[in-house]
């Protein structure tokens, strides 16, 4: 059967900004500006996704849109079958593995979206909101209901196809996203003490910056721009011959950027108008599901229009974030197994969603019913989180930028990305000395800061 192809730059840009944007964007980037120098870390970001993100975003997208295969076979015909081919095996894995706990709180996100249209937080005193969020997620049903709904939409938008699926949904989820962001955004700038908000998310406070940030930095770029899954280079196998592929990794990496600020401005404007002391608010989880609800409604007015629109809307914001990104985890793993098991799209797709199901309610349960299962102190959410986060993405990040730098054919590598000689390539250089050089160093030092390796030297 022939293989699609995304219909347009434009399709092909939003789908990989689609995958990117996501809760790492809203729940973790902002608060780790906040805490850790505000402009001075975004600074740090930036830098990060220079030297670190674009080699290994460009070379995902060059394997992916020079094979036009899955990532595993992708890596496959690049790797002449020697071991290397089993990096693409690890980011399919890898992006199966995540989608089974991010689909968990991508179903949060549709209840709390409820919740706030409905007005529940309405008069609810500060410390309920725990509360509400606890017993919500200990519920044997309710959550994982919201489980199957949330894939459920995965799954219809995989099996519509590349192009009137997942390219179609990110044309009308993306403008969306965008949309809402500004409209969130505004609302929140004009909150009174507003300024104090932005303050402390943009004060450059250079004091602040050390190596643990630094490395903190890097482990959000990395992240954020959903590198090391197969992601990327899977959607890359539905560019076409033309899509310039540096120029796509600059706007999918700004999008993500952008959008990551201007969460900060939605979320730091609020606590500060509520007199919040924004380093007691969390993250992740406890950020977005008990901290902001209560934020929100304070801010805007208990249980007024104003307030319940917002609420209401960012949790809206979280759950297309969550959705786009989440689309794109399940294409890394419905294109491997429909290519290599040569199956029909709907019904890889089918199985690729069965299996998530199974393990993604095993995931929601560990809060609930399960919560005694657990392996070094984790319970099993945690340890698909972790595993993926601590283990899976850096040793990924790590063979993808080495194969990359030292094994690839450069002549192929200087093709691909000048489309055959028609793009100018004046970063050639920069980009293999950092595949080479500074990228493996740098994920190392992350692996080992991750796996606490500094704190005993810190402690000592
Ligand atoms: N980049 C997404 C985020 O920032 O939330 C998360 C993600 C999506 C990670 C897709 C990995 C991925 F393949």
């Amino acid at each position: 059967m022939e293989r699609e192809n995304f219909g347009s730059k434009i399709g092909a840009i939003l789908a990989a900004a689609g995958s990117a944007v996501g809760l790492g964007n809203i729940w973790r980037f902002p608060i780790e500006t906040g805490q850790n120098g505000g402009a001075a870390f975004i600074i740090i970001y930036v830098l990060c996704i220079l030297v670190l993100g674009l080699p290994i975003m460009i070379s995902e997208f060059l394997i992916g849109r020079y094979t036009h295969a899955n990532t595993a076979g992708a890596y496959r015909i690049v790797s002449n079958g020697s071991l290397w081919k089993w990096v693409g095996r690890l980011g399919v894995f890898t992006g199966w593995f995540i989608l089974c706990y991010y689909s968990v709180v991508g179903a949060w996100t549709m209840h709390y979206t409820l919740l706030s249209a409905i007005n529940a937080f309405y008069d609810a005193p500060a410390q309920e909101y725990e509360n509400i969020f606890n017993t919500f997620v200990a519920n044997p049903w309710v959550p994982t209901l919201w489980l199957f709904f949330f894939i459920g939409i995965i799954h219809y938008v995989i099996i519509r196809g590349v192009k009137s699926g997942i390219e179609r949904s990110a044309k009308v989820m993306m403008p969306m996203l965008f949309l809402i962001t500004v409209v969130l955004t505004v609302c929140s700038v004009m909150l009174p003490g507003a300024s104090r908000g932005i303050e402390f998310l943009l004060k450059p406070d250079w004091s602040k910056v050390d190596s643990t940030v630094i490395l903190q930095a890097m482990g959000q770029a990395f992240f954020s721009l959903s590198l090391a899954m197969g992601c990327l280079c899977t959607y890359a196998s539905y560019f076409d011959k033309k899509t310039p592929l540096a120029k796509t990794a600059v706007n999918v990496s700004v999008i993500d950027t952008v959008i990551a600020i201007m969460a900060g401005f939605i979320i730091f404007p609020s606590v500060f108008n509520i007199g919040m002391n924004p380093n007691e608010v969390g993250v992740g989880a406890s950020l977005t599901f008990i901290s902001l609800p209560n934020v929100f409604t304070h801010a805007f007015g208990n249980g007024t229009f104003l307030a319940v629109i917002f609420s209401t809307l960012f949790y809206f914001l979280l759950f297309v974030a969550a959705l786009t990104s989440a689309i794109s985890l399940h294409e890394v793993a419905t294109a491997y197994v429909t290519e290599e098991f040569h199956l029909l799209r709907k019904k890889g797709a089918t199985w690729v969603t069965l299996t998530i199901l199974v393990l993604g309610t095993l995931c929601s349960l560990s809060f609930g019913p399960l919560s005694g299962v657990t392996l070094l102190g984790r319970n099993i959410f945690s340890m698909f989180d972790d595993f993926s986060g601590l283990v899976l993405l850096p040793v990924g990040g790590m063979l993808i930028s080495i194969f990359a730098g030292w094994v690839l054919d450069r002549k192929l590598y200087r093709d691909e990305i000048s489309n055959g000689g028609d793009l100018k390539t004046p970063y050639f250089k920069l980009l293999v000395f950092s595949l080479r050089y500074i990228a493996p160093i740098a994920i190392g030092l992350v692996f080992l800061d991750q796996m606490g390796l500094f704190n005993i030297f810190k402690n000592s």
